[in-house]
């Protein structure tokens, strides 16, 4: 009898397992499922074998995708009002889920809402509280609220996003950490159903970016001060300016589409072709590891190049020398940069092509005399969080040229904070413009050791 309610027990719970378990189990699997698909679906195939499509498919509703770049209060209003302004640290963002009129000849917007008349003056720009930076970008006028907005030219039926191509760009950092990654922080859950509205509007740009501009989205981009057979573009809803996470930066926490660093790496890839993902397909290509070196030509230029490629290659590096020329074909570069095991630089924009190198490969920047600060916080650190391995070369009083030029008394040399006190054009007109670099060939030499062993050779 005792065996048998023994039996009995066991195998109800038993029963009872399989009831309580099983589901639970079945559910985890389906959230972990939803949860993959969720992380891949913007691209390739989901967990589920399911060939996701970026033309075909089913669209979330324009409201719900404008909702996802806002929380709390903004949220609520742009639910209730169809229509919310952020003010973040970088950049001001405005986002409407209805009707924007955007009259192109007098870069005026219009959103007709049933609330008080509202203007605001924008720079779709992610430098703000940079002034240098923001007179470069032209202002556009937001009108919110009970107005009569003119009637429209051209009607789209995908959102506008609004920012501009002016700013900075022309220089590679700030195209890609001023546009370049915040429009794909703003625009990538969209799926490529949006419209570009381009301020400030610079041709060669555009055509630059290309491969990133087409597959963020497939309905073009248009130059917002174009006057074509009319000047009133209507669109259902429009994002204005542009999210920014900081130093090439993507907090996923932040981001619509939980998308990381990792992920914009892997949209890079995608859109460029890119053969190499990780540093030791490259090994078992190569018999040496290849080394690009930036070549500055104008600032912050190695004096004593030949000695420094002459100890790489006899490290066993096979070195190629790039200069800024070559970097103008800026596809092709791109994915040439993208078969180099160890990318080697003095600070400076050229440093931005980090992005292409495969994962794990080796970063190494030459840090020149005060900029340790810029050296970290635009390369170095964004350098660690794509997955580079890198290293930095920060060189002594004696290898900068200033050295040269100034008493090692004089405030230059040996009170840099000082002139940092001047303002930064002081600053820039010395540390950035005035300084090249001889290095101690010795010195950099176990720089370079060190990215042999972490190549792992
Ligand atoms: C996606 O799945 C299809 C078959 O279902 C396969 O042919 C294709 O290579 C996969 N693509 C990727 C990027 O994994
Ligand atoms: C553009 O605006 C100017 C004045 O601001 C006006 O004279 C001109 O007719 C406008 N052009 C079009 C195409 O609306
Ligand atoms: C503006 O919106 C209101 C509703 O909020 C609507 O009644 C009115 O017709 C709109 N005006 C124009 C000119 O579209
Ligand atoms: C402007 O109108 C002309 C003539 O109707 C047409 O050929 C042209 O494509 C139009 N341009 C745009 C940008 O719509
Ligand atoms: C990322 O975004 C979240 C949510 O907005 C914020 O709490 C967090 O501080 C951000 N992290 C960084 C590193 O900026």
């Amino acid at each position: 009898m005792e065996e048998s309610k023994r039996l009995v027990c066991s195998s109800s719970t038993f029963l009872i397992s399989l009831f309580i378990i099983l589901p639970l189990v079945y559910c985890a699997f389906f959230q972990i499922d939803r949860w993959k698909e969720n992380l891949t679906n913007w691209d390739g195939n989901s967990s589920t074998g399911k060939k996701i499509n970026e033309d075909v498919q089913e669209q979330e509703p324009l409201n719900s995708l404008l909702r996802r770049l806002v929380r709390g209060d903004q949220r609520i209003q742009l639910e209730d009002n169809g229509f919310a302004y952020l003010s973040e640290l970088h950049s001001d963002i405005y986002i409407a889920s209805k009707e924007v009129r955007f009259d192109t000849n007098a870069s005026k917007i219009y959103i007709n809402t049933s609330q008080a008349l509202e203007t605001y003056k924008v720079r779709p720009y992610a430098l703000k509280g940079d002034e240098t930076g923001m007179n470069l970008v032209a202002p556009i006028e937001i009108q919110v609220g009970n107005i009569t907005p003119p009637a429209c030219d051209y009607i789209h039926d995908v959102s506008a996003i609004v920012f501009s191509s002016g700013g900075f760009v022309g220089n590679v950092f700030h195209e890609i950490n001023d546009v370049i990654i915040p429009l794909f922080i703003t625009t990538r859950h969209f799926r490529s159903d949006v419209k570009f509205m381009i301020t400030d509007f610079q041709p060669w740009f555009i055509n630059k970016y290309e491969k990133i501009f087409t597959r963020l989205s497939r309905h073009g981009v248009i130059n917002a001060a174009e006057i074509a057979n009319g000047t009133v573009h209507c669109f259902p809803g429009a994002v204005v300016g542009l999210k920014y996470h900081g130093y090439l930066a993507l907090n996923m926490s932040d981001i619509p589409g939980g998308y990381s660093m990792f992920d914009f790496r892997d949209f890079l890839m995608k859109s460029y072709k890119f053969k190499i993902k990780d540093v030791s397909q490259l090994i078992k290509l190569n018999e040496k590891p290849k080394l690009l070196l930036l070549s500055r030509m104008k600032t912050r230029t190695l004096v004593n190049q030949d000695e420094v490629v002459k100890m790489m290659e006899e490290l066993g590096f096979q070195v190629v020398i790039v200069t800024p020329d070559m970097m103008s074909y800026f596809d092709e570069f791109a994915h040439m940069v993208n078969s180099f095991s160890v990318m080697v630089g003095v600070h400076g924009a050229g440093l931005t092509n980090e992005l292409f190198l495969p994962n794990e490969a080796v970063m190494i920047q030459v840090v020149p005399l005060a900029l340790d600060w810029p050296g970290n916080a635009y390369y170095g650190a964004p350098a660690k969080r794509m997955g580079l391995q890198y290293l930095e070369y920060k060189i002594e009083l004696e290898e900068s040229t200033l050295y040269d030029l100034y008493p090692s008394d004089h405030p230059v040399i040996a009170d840099p904070e000082s002139i940092k006190l001047q303002g930064y054009q002081a600053f820039r007109a010395i540390y950035l413009d005035k300084q090249n670099v001889k290095i101690n060939v010795a010195r950099f030499r176990k720089t370079l050791i060190e990215a042999i062993r972490l190549l792992g050779r």
